[in-house]
């Protein structure tokens, strides 16, 4: 276990090391066994974080404001169209000034090509550790929650356990590729052997399979790449399967759209539930786009954890939250 988590940012996954996750994790179990005890764990008393947000947002937000309030803190919601942000504060402004006025910044913003970008920049000028509430390359507090929410299914040793990201059609909007790249960075730390699969326009950042190949390397886990979703999820322990756009083949939302919809079969029925071993479990960040994406039937069925994935955000952040910004 390693501490020396103070002061620190939380932006890329990769920003904590292997151990330094185990110890989120560790604290994070213990603050849920306190919330089930009805023990406090005021660990923030008069601590103030910021929560900004450039995207609508139902679990994060309600995550982390709760959660604050649980550590004996308060978070001030903030959304970036009631600021002058759109009337000239920087970045470089919002981190000096947000840094004087709060404990931590959390901040939202998605913007392809953007939202990384600005996190980083408010980091630079931010006495204070910036959050990532996710942009458009990482979603790295989700990836705590279903690492915690893997780990309590499947036990603390994940080593050799088959992981499926999978792309899943979607009609609603081009989502992020947050959660796909970020699960491929963090799972084979933990030993899993990760299959991405996704049709051909859905390749995520180069840089991210560059970095996702290296963990697998070093973790001795396995990781790699198939363009069928039935012949990924043979025997798989885990299918967590949601659509994102095909953000590097193109950002135009139109364009995009006729891509996807070539692949409404890359669906999640209980015939794909079925190809896994027979307890393997279906995972999904939420929202998603029920009976387009999954079927009502696997999503609340008895494969899904989606719920528990959900509650875990809240423990996880609080852990974070209390040994970055104590
Ligand atoms: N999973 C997730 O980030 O949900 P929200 O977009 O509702 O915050």
């Amino acid at each position: 276990m390693q501490t020396g988590l103070r002061g620190r940012d939380f932006i890329s996954d990769l920003d904590f090391s292997k151990e330094e996750v185990e110890t989120v994790l560790e604290l994070a179990w213990d603050l849920k066994m306190k919330r089930g005890l009805g023990q406090s764990h005021a660990l923030l008393r008069d601590k103030v974080l910021a929560m900004l947000f450039f995207f609508s947002s139902t679990r994060t937000r309600g995550s982390f404001e709760a959660g604050m309030a649980q550590l004996g803190g308060h978070a001030a919601f903030i959304e970036s169209r009631t600021t002058q942000i759109s009337h000239g504060d920087t970045e470089t402004e919002m981190g000096e000034i947000f840094g004087r006025y709060f404990d931590g910044i959390a901040i939202r913003h998605v913007t392809y090509g953007t939202g990384n970008r600005y996190l980083n920049l408010v980091a630079q000028a931010s006495r204070v550790p910036v959050l990532n509430m996710q942009d458009e390359i990482y979603h790295p507090h989700q990836c705590l929650a279903d690492l915690m929410t893997i780990m309590e299914k499947k036990g603390r040793n994940l080593r050799r356990k088959k992981m499926v990201v999978s792309w899943a059609y979607a009609s609603s909007y081009l989502k992020p590729m947050s959660v796909p790249q970020s699960l491929i960075l963090q799972m084979p730390r933990f030993g899993m052997d990760v299959v991405l699969a996704h049709p051909p326009e859905f390749e995520l950042m180069p840089d991210i399979m560059d970095q996702a190949r290296e963990m697998a390397a070093k973790y001795n886990a396995g990781f790699e790449v198939v363009h069928d979703m039935k012949e990924a999820c043979q025997d798989a322990d885990v299918i967590y399967a949601k659509s994102w756009g095909p953000l590097l083949t193109t950002q135009d939302p139109e364009e995009g759209k006729r891509i996807q919809d070539q692949y409404k079969d890359w669906y999640v029925n209980d015939e794909l539930m079925a190809l896994g071993k027979d307890d393997v479990i279906y995972m999904h960040p939420l929202p998603a786009d029920r009976d387009i994406e999954v079927a009502s039937s696997v999503l609340d069925g008895r494969h899904s954890v989606v719920f528990d994935e959900a509650e875990n955000r809240l423990h996880a952040q609080k852990a974070v939250m209390a040994l970055t910004m104590s």
